[in-house]
């Protein structure tokens, strides 16, 4: 390809992908499937890499991050970062009314009124319709440049759209983490046997000072803008800077209103102080502007926030009810939590049996015992806590808590590193739901995906002295299974299938089921890719751990202790001989269409024009999945010639469809 015919194959390609890119992330619209999106964007990197001076600042590749910053530069905010004055009372709102009134003389005005989006606040500038730099608030004269980190966020044009785009502005808005992504790491990071991120605020802001690009990417952040600053022709009022926000292509949420009284200010208020809770990021509270531009002026500011707005709060949702008891739960790497047993409580919409008390520290602190009255609240965080005690309700017969001092589960002694605030229970081997936990992480769908054994059969196979271990599984027979209560034959043959089909879940997943501690999914794709085999893994030493991007002296230490025990290597033995995965596959993009997506396929028998292997190929090569066993969920038995009647008759006593060579070079030739 010459690089002229290069250069317009980009700009198509880029063209076609910020149209989808917008489309899907503005418009909440798919026009093509993820595999002709990621085909697209395949192919722009790949033209990238062969003519890198044809690489545009604002290319869609940017999205994927992958540039790594040891140190982000603290550059000057051209206009500072301010903050809000505060207020949880609207008889205080009215004062500033008041205030406004005053300071206008008279005139006429309108308020427009926004949610105070519960994220972490960027800068970003643009110069001549392209993203120039996004930096963080920091002191607010000046912040981080974290613009690599930026160009992650999907909703951030890198180029803008529409006609009359001012030559150089600023946006300013809020980065979030969405409530729903941030269940998900948490569910992840529970899986992990590490302490959650407490609230979606700090964790996207502790995003956004990563180093790797490619890592904040994955976080899925999304961002939503609230002003425009700079000399920008034509516009007068605050609304009309947010119409142009969203011409120009912005993310600006759907929430605001202008208001021409304060009365209206106060139903808006109202309105979303239940609805809110409906969005998809937090709020904590509405932020109530003067609209034009100029009164904003008049009014001006003071040291440390404008006159012209204020924010209105909503008080953190709290409730007082009696702790019944104080519990304690072990976790899969024997992390002892506390857990407060409370008389239900309705709060914010939900009752509430259970509050986390985190560790032994965190019970003094609060001086909670048995029987108090305690406050609960819900704020940002997902799991409610116990704020305080209402000491005016204590009995005189109460005493002070005492922490356990051995398992609630096997009655091991407990021990308390130095440094860590977590008790743990050192009874790897013999503490009954650490055991179940290691073998429910396994097993679980972003480690080895066996979707047919649940908690329930774990525990069976526990009770059974069937599994202690994850490499157990794979030796267990039919009668083991079929023995169990509530098996039956197809039940049985189900979950042994399911065991077998992950012995080709690929080793990325296998180095993340084993469960070494701090090593999530994330850092487990790191390592495998970097060092392939199980092998090279478990030989490397700290400064070849520590040579990783976004591997620390943590995590390096855990997976030298994890390698240093020999029971962990008899494990990885057993499951290596069940043929599990313990080397990264070497694999090009072969895929050629997606038209078998989500299909599964037996394949049986001899064929005319491939052979097995390549059957199985093609299948793969277009979507489609090949698994080894006719069951209920099979879509597809590709029938050769020469197959076994047993197949061929249990397939049909199954319904599944049976195909021939011809029918399947049909579909696949659409
Ligand atoms: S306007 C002069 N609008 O709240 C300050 N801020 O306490 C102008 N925030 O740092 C800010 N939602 O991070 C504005 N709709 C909104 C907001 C908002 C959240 C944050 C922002 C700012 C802080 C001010």
């Amino acid at each position: 390809m010459t690089k002229e015919e290069a250069k317009k194959e980009i700009s198509d390609l880029v063209e076609k992908i910020d149209h989808y890119n917008y489309q899907y992330y503005q418009n909440d619209k798919s026009e093509v499937s993820d595999f002709e999106f990621d085909k697209l964007l395949s192919h722009l990197i790949a033209l990238e890499e062969q003519f890198p001076e044809l690489k545009a600042e604002d290319s869609p590749t940017q999205r994927v991050g992958g540039t790594v910053t040891k140190n982000f530069e603290t550059v000057a905010h051209k206009y500072p970062m301010l903050s809000l004055g505060n207020t949880y009372s609207i008889d205080d709102l009215k004062d500033f009314d008041k205030r406004v009134a005053k300071g206008l003389e008279g005139d006429n005005y309108q308020y427009f009124c926004e949610l105070k989006f519960d994220g972490v606040a960027l800068s970003l500038t643009y110069k001549n319709g392209k993203l120039f730099r996004g930096i963080t608030r920091g002191d607010g004269t000046r912040g981080d440049d974290i613009t690599n980190n930026v160009k992650t966020i999907r909703t951030i044009p890198l180029s803008l759209k529409g006609d009359n785009i001012p030559e150089e502005f600023e946006a300013r808005g809020e980065a979030f983490l969405s409530k729903e992504m941030f269940d998900r790491l948490n569910k992840e990071r529970a899986s992990l046997g590490e302490e959650l991120y407490a609230n979606a605020r700090n964790t996207a802001s502790g995003s956004l000072k990563m180093q790797d690009s490619a890592l904040v990417a994955k976080r899925k952040l999304d961002c939503y803008l609230y002003s425009m600053i700079g000399d920008v022709p034509g516009i007068s009022t605050h609304s009309q800077s947010i119409k142009k926000l969203e011409e120009l292509g912005f993310n600006v949420s759907q929430t605001y209103k202008k208001c021409d009284t304060i009365d209206e200010v106060i139903n808006y208020i109202q309105h979303w102080e239940e609805k809110r809770h409906e969005l998809p990021l937090e709020t904590d509270g509405i932020v109530i502007k003067v609209d034009n531009l100029e009164q904003q002026s008049i009014l001006g500011f003071t040291a440390k926030s404008p006159r012209w707005a204020i924010a209105y709060k909503y008080k953190a949702e709290n409730a007082s009810t009696i702790l019944r008891s104080i519990t304690y739960q072990v976790g899969r790497t024997g992390a002892i939590t506390p857990v407060a047993e409370l008389e239900p409580v309705l709060l914010a919409g939900t009752t509430v049996k259970r509050a986390s008390l985190h560790n032994a520290n965190e019970i003094e602190r609060l001086d909670v015992r048995k029987g108090d009255t305690v406050f609960v609240e819900k704020g940002g965080e997902i799991i409610p806590k116990v704020t305080s005690v209402d000491f005016s309700k204590r009995s005189s017969k109460s005493i002070p808590h005492e922490y356990i001092k051995n398992c609630p589960e096997c009655g091991t002694e407990l021990i308390r590193l130095e440094g860590e605030a977590q008790h743990y229970c050192t009874n790897i081997d013999g503490c009954p739901p650490q055991i179940k936990g290691r073998v429910e992480h396994f097993i679980q769908r972003k480690a080895m995906n066996i979707d047919s054994l649940g908690e329930r059969t774990i525990d069976l196979l526990y009770q059974q002295d069937l599994v202690k271990s994850p490499a157990d599984l794979y030796y267990l027979q039919y009668e083991d299974i079929f023995s169990l209560e509530g098996f039956k034959d197809l039940s049985t043959r189900n979950l042994l299938e399911g065991i077998k089909a992950s012995t080709s879940i690929p080793f990325e997943n296998v180095l993340f089921a084993l469960g070494i501690r701090f090593v999530g999914r994330t850092v487990a794709e790191k390592l495998a890719s970097h060092f392939k085999t199980i092998e090279s893994l478990s030989e490397a030493n700290l400064d070849e751990l520590i040579a990783v991007p976004e591997i620390g002296e943590r995590i390096a230490q855990s997976v030298l202790q994890y390698f240093a025990n020999d029971k962990n290597l008899l494990e990885i033995n057993r499951l290596k001989e069940a043929g599990i995965q313990f080397e990264i596959e070497k694999k090009e993009d072969t895929s050629i269409s997606d038209v078998l997506n989500g299909q599964s396929f037996v394949v049986s028998g001899v064929f005319e024009n491939f052979s097995r292997d390549e059957i199985k190929e093609t299948i793969k090569n277009h979507g489609g999945k090949v698994i080894s066993a006719i069951s209920v969920k099979l879509d597809f038995l590709l029938a050769g010639d020469k197959m076994g009647p047993a197949k061929l008759e249990k397939a049909e006593k199954l319904n599944v469809k049976i195909i021939d060579e011809m029918e399947f070079m049909k579909m696949i030739n659409h």
